[in-house]
């Protein structure tokens, strides 16, 4: 069992080789956290890493304790975990240790997406009761180890035990408290059409809180945060990264504390929430899951990659290839009808494309963003055959169909609005603020979660629909739960969350074997939480191939490229109006679920035989870029170029490409030291396409007399040492590539 319990010393120890975690009884009752991060010998105790050495346990005041569940008003004056309000007004908790269960396996949440075990023997969990007397409050706390994965999964279940009503003002799903500093804070940060920039800092005295008040996680900020040691890099050196399994209003926060200690913790925002317990109730908190490494940014990375693709994401399409689709959007927009989309899907199908996806505009009347949503029935005017016939075109063609949806959504210009305006999100008396046209359904009202699953199932049926693209374009304003009494609006956003989860689980429980696509004004709502339910996300729409380096750059810190849609578009950028070429806009797109935006009958005949030979490439290598090891090389922030590559799970194959962001005259020989290779392994390295269509200047290599003009032979020893030459010392570069060039190499083990 990779949890053991010592019971000389009260100990929980949490170990898999990969990572420990020791909790420990201290001599008051709470629970201590005696150490996190390397794997240490399980035989051993560490209770003499915990509070000791002051003068009386009593004597506490300000001592920086390392404690699991830490609650204020009562020496420690730092982020609590929880905050939990008994009848009297009072906040102060003395959460005392009960029991625990140890259990193979890993129950799962009630009602929210969480990791989860296949196999009993993939995880252990242990449950640890806490309690307080007077407020008459259980705390159990649910940690659970994956096997050979440095990683906890992190939860917590409140339950009313005593007779008066509690009201729960703070529950964090994790806290994690470091004895000693420095550290730094890796967050990912930005805006529409420019989500998930990096931003690493020092760790000074004070806070520093990302988070989000909207309702959803946002385009402003992940709902992640990474601590770690000053100088730690993509490859070495000691961090931690937590993340949160949810897709509402989030707090991730690092505080350093006074004598040096500092402490992390995630979960729902406390702003504004409050959550009413009565006697006999639970409540429970989304999950968080912690990864440890000592080897860098990048270990982190492939530690939630793995966890996310394997055992976050669920259902049929979690494992199989997902389809080189081409979506309406960028291509029509609203204007379309069925004779418009029939030309497109054939021009699609002449490309190789293997999935049609229809965007917004095909149902009330909606010609613009100024009307119609919640009337989700067919546009007569567009589609008199309907989405039936449409689709069944579609599949004659070889391709499948899919539908852009955004069910949490109503237009004031609506059937639905003037049928039930009080579906609306909105305060009585007050105005309700629109964005894009457009208001939030409110879905923490059952019977609004009902109507939703029956019209969309509806259309669903309708029609041989085999992806779904679910959108959701604005954040909450003027929150107030319809059908909630006045002393429990504290909990709306969380109850809205909960409803949306009931909608997308009922859906996708309904419809297996839809492949789902969660979307939100592009990355709004790109979370771990809907990935629970949608296996992709459309990453940003922000389309523009250097602007997507950044952007997908910054996501691959948490996410694993199966999970980020990424899309060929036209140019000029349609964003930034940047004309980039069609090379390169592939070439940052198939680091993630490769399709286009774009309307194919607009291209030429050399862009249609490009992307026919981009598309058989893709499909050719899928299965490296969808589950293959993604590591950053160079990063596009603050350099004129970018680099990153994938590797195969047996290292016999992997793809590097190198984007040229700005061209400079006179250029330094230049090598990328790659890695995850096999070190004992040759491999044959190819330019694709290849080096003379590339236009690029063939090299002799006279090392390897077999080598087919454009490929070299070349050890993973040396690739990762030495490097790949990108700008090679002799002879050197020719002819200038130009602003925005890209290359591909395709290595393959002989
Ligand atoms: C959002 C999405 C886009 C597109 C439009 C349609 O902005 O992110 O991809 O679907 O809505 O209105």
């Amino acid at each position: 069992m990779p949890i053991t319990w010592r019971k000389a010393t009260r100990e929980l120890h949490l170990h898999n080789g990969r990572l420990s975690l020791v909790l420990g009884v201290l001599e008051n009752g709470w629970l201590g956290q005696l150490h996190f991060g390397a794997p240490l010998d399980p035989a051993a105790s560490y209770a003499h890493l915990g509070p000791t050495d002051f003068g009386g346990f009593s004597n506490r005041i300000d001592e920086p304790i390392a404690l699991v569940v830490p609650t204020p008003g009562s020496g420690d004056f730092r982020i609590p975990a929880l905050v939990v309000e008994d009848a009297e007004g009072g906040s102060v908790l003395d959460l005392v240790y009960t029991g625990h269960r140890i259990v193979a396996g890993k129950p799962p949440l009630d009602g929210l997406p969480a990791t989860y075990a296949e196999d009993p023997t993939e995880a252990t969990t242990v449950e640890i009761d806490l309690e307080d007397a007077v407020a008459g409050l259980r705390a159990t706390l649910t940690l659970t180890l994956f096997e050979d994965r440095p990683v906890v999964a992190r939860s917590m279940r409140l339950t009313n035990a005593g007779p008066h009503r509690l009201t729960v003002r703070t529950a964090m799903s994790a806290a994690i408290d470091l004895p000693d500093g420095p550290w730094e804070v890796l967050g990912f940060s930005g805006a529409w059409a420019r989500e998930r920039h990096p931003h690493r800092a020092p760790l000074l005295p004070g806070r520093r809180s990302l988070g989000s008040l909207r309702g959803a996680t946002g385009h402003q900020q992940d709902p992640s945060l990474f601590l770690l040691r000053p100088g730690a890099n993509e490859t070495a050196g000691e961090g931690f990264a937590l993340s949160l399994v949810y897709s509402g209003n989030f707090l991730a926060e690092a505080e350093s504390g006074p004598r040096g200690s500092s402490r992390a913790r995630i979960g729902l925002h406390p702003e504004g929430f409050a959550w009413a317990l009565d006697p006999g109730a639970s409540f429970t908190t989304p999950e968080a899951v912690v990864a440890w490494s000592d080897a860098g940014i990048g270990a982190l990375s492939d530690a939630l990659h793995g966890l996310y693709r394997e055992r976050l994401a669920r259902g049929p399409w979690r494992d199989r290839p997902r389809p080189v689709l081409l979506n309406s959007w960028e291509g029509v927009y609203f204007d379309f009808d069925h004779a418009r989309l029939v030309e497109m899907a054939r021009a699609a199908a002449d490309l190789g494309v293997e999935l049609f996806v229809l965007d917004d505009g095909w149902f009330g009347e909606r010609d613009s963003d100024t009307s119609s949503l919640g009337d989700w029935v067919v546009d007569p005017r567009k589609l008199p055959n309907g989405l039936g016939p449409l689709a069944a075109e579609v599949e004659a063609m070889g391709m499948a169909f899919g539908l852009w949806m955004e069910p949490e959504m109503v237009s004031p210009r609506s059937r639905l609005f003037t049928e039930h305006p009080d579906w609306a999100i909105g305060l009585p008396g007050r105005p309700r603020t629109e964005g894009r046209q457009q208001l939030v359904l409110d879905l923490s009202r059952p019977e609004v979660v009902d109507h939703l699953e029956a019209t969309i199932a509806a259309i669903l049926s309708s029609a041989s629909i085999r992806y779904v693209k679910w959108d959701m374009n604005r954040n909450i304003t003027e929150p107030h739960g319809g059908a909630l009494p006045p002393d429990r609006q504290g909990e709306f956003f969380h109850r809205y969350m909960l409803g949306t989860y009931d909608l997308w689980d009922r859906l996708t429980t309904r419809f297996p074997e839809i492949l789902w696509e969660s979307c939100a004004g592009g990355g709004g709502r790109f979370d771990p939480g809907m990935l629970a339910y949608a296996p992709q996300a459309w990453t940003s729409d922000d389309t523009d191939a250097i602007e997507r380096l950044a952007i997908q750059w910054g996501a691959s810190h948490v996410y694993p490229l199966s999970s980020m849609g990424a899309h060929v578009s036209a140019v000029p950028n349609h964003q930034v109006g940047r004309i980039t070429p069609l090379r390169t806009r592939a070439t940052v797109a198939f680091f993630g679920v490769f399709g286009y935006e774009l309307d194919p009958r607009a291209l030429t005949d050399d862009e249609r035989a490009e992307i026919r030979a981009q598309i058989a490439f893709y499909i050719e290598h899928r299965e490296v870029f969808q589950r293959g090891r993604f590591i950053r090389l160079r990063s596009p922030f603050g350099n004129d170029d970018a680099a990153w590559m994938v590797v195969a799970p047996d290292r016999r194959t992997a793809i590097v490409a190198h984007v040229r962001i700005l061209e400079r005259p006179v250029p330094p020989p230049d090598r990328l030291r790659l890695r995850g290779l096999d070190p004992g392994l040759v491999y044959r390295v190819e330019q694709w396409p290849s080096a003379d269509e590339a236009g690029v200047a063939r090299r002799e290599d006279h090392a390897d007399r077999d080598a087919q003009p454009g490929s070299q032979r070349r050890g993973g020893d040396l690739l990762m040492a030495v490097g790949l030459d990108i700008e090679p010392a002799y002879p050197p570069s020719s002819a200038p590539r130009g602003d925005f060039s890209s290359r591909i190499w395709v290595l393959t083990a002989r």
